[in-house]
């Protein structure tokens, strides 16, 4: 105890025992073992990163990627029809296995428990989990083959998400294929790089980041879990994104024909001023470009077809062979850190709650894409494949998702000529498909003629 005491006393973060004398002897050992898996080394790394870098840096050159388009032309379509039967190819010898990351803490949604159970369904309720679930049994009954499911979480969300799909019965998929890991934390300083308290006895810990996935997977043993059941490539997907298809064979394909070791999805930005990050390179390396990053003039430009140049989008959808994994925390990966300032409710000085700014420190997966040989970067349909749920209200809340999820719904039912679903007092279209029962228009389409007649107006179809 007075070595650790001391240790921390050495790297200037003695504070955090300030409230020593006034814990239980229980309050006491849990502060200790929380200190005791403290990086000190980490944390002297975040402090120095406080510090105000050199101003004269250099701006890099950033340069968008080549992209794969949504409506291929001319000698993209063979490609995209040898990709696609190569996705599928993979998807039916169980050569894809699906990570979904999960280890948020969805502060903006500010929902009481995992994002991932939050209702989405706009008939069911089904939470985000629940359908992604249902993405994955249906990639399971199209491509009979086994789906190993990857769930990344975090300490602050791991018991009540494995209790979740254990009262759930894991969604109908069989439990011995859904495997949950645990990111990292790491503490959470102030200004000066003091290590923050959540209590008098608790260190104020947050997750690493989405970057965190690639080593809680490899130190898990999940990686290697993975490789033994002849996994070759891991679909990566966030849990706030509901229509994200993971089990995507043109843009498994693509990536497996490129030979790519990280591959993405992207949507394409209309409107120049959207905040959202775009794939592109800086100084050569292929990465997720910050909107405040990229000058007004790399922002607003706009090609020959009156497209943005810097258009492509991060809706953080990745394809990553299990190898290049391996590989890259084989050899210690070293993602860079990323600071993110808030205020935070904190235990002060003075021994009480209180509001202070502070920083999180966070590695992200897209930083990856710089150490890929290869990658493949494909533009896919914003209202097919993206709407996530982040904040509470407005824009990219839970509304405007089901919102987005009707609309699809509808204009599928539509194409079928049959009468429109009922709409409730919003104006919401009353409408969800089951992604077990169609994945896709084209899909609805021949499922629809067995199922219409029996299905009452403004319903589910499942
Ligand atoms: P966001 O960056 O949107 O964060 O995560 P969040 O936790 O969901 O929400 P805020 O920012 O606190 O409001 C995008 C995705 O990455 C996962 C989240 O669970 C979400 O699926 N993520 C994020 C992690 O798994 N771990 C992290 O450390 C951060």
């Amino acid at each position: 105890m007075t070595d650790l005491r001391q240790t921390f006393q050495d790297a200037d973060q003695g504070h955090v025992f300030r409230f020593w004398n006034d814990l239980s002897p229980a309050s006491q050992s849990k502060l200790m073992d929380q200190a005791g898996q403290v990086d000190l080394e980490l944390v002297g790394l975040h402090r120095s990163l406080l510090a105000p870098g050199e101003t004269n840096v250099e701006a890099p050159q950033f340069h968008p990627p080549e992209l794969f388009p949504a409506q291929p032309e001319g000698e993209q379509i063979p490609h995209a029809a040898k990709a696609h039967a190569r996705g599928v190819q993979l998807l039916d010898d169980g050569k894809v296995g699906f990570v979904l990351v999960a280890g948020g803490q969805g502060s903006r949604l500010g929902f009481d428990g995992p994002k991932g159970m939050y209702p989405v369904g706009p008939v069911t309720d089904a939470s985000l989990f629940a359908w992604h679930a249902a993405r994955l049994k249906a990639a399971a009954i199209r491509h009979g083959s086994k789906v190993h499911w990857y769930v990344m979480t975090s300490a602050s969300n791991d018991g009540a998400t494995r209790e979740y799909f254990a009262e759930q019965g894991h969604f109908g998929l069989p439990e011995d294929q859904v495997h949950f890991f645990c990111q990292a934390m790491v503490p959470a300083l102030d200004l000066q790089g003091r290590i923050l308290l959540a209590a008098k006895d608790e260190i104020f810990l947050a997750p690493n980041g989405h970057g965190g996935t690639l080593h809680a997977l490899a130190q898990s043993g999940l990686l290697r879990h993975a490789q033994d059941q002849g996994i070759e490539t891991l679909s990566y997907f966030q849990v706030d994104n509901p229509l994200a298809r993971p089990a995507c064979p043109l843009f498994l394909g693509l990536h497996s024909l490129a030979g790519a070791g990280m591959s993405s999805k992207v949507v394409a930005k209309t409107d120049p001023n959207e905040k959202v990050g775009v794939l592109g390179t800086a100084n050569g390396q292929l990465g997720c470009i910050e909107y405040s990053d990229l000058p007004a003039e790399s922002r607003d430009a706009r090609d020959a077809d009156g497209d943005l140049v810097f258009r492509a989008g991060n809706i953080a959808v990745h394809a990553l062979q299990t190898e290049f994994v391996d590989q890259l925390t084989r050899d210690g990966l070293d993602l860079p850190w990323h600071l993110a300032r808030k205020d935070m409710q904190v235990i002060g000085d003075s021994g009480t709650l209180e509001s202070t700014a502070g920083v999180k420190f966070e590695t992200f997966i897209f930083d990856a894409l710089a150490k890929s040989p290869a990658s493949v970067t494909l533009e896919v349909e914003r209202r097919l494949e993206f709407s996530p749920v982040k904040n509470a209200q407005g824009s990219d809340s839970p509304a405007s998702c089901r919102l987005h999820m009707t609309e699809l719904f509808a204009g599928w039912l539509q194409a079928t000529g049959l009468p429109e679903a009922q709409r409730d007092t919003q104006g919401l279209v009353l409408l969800e498909v089951d992604p077990c029962f169609a994945e896709d228009e084209v899909e609805f389409q021949k499922r629809l003629p067995a199922q219409a007649a029996k299905q009452p107006k403004g319903t589910l179809y499942k």
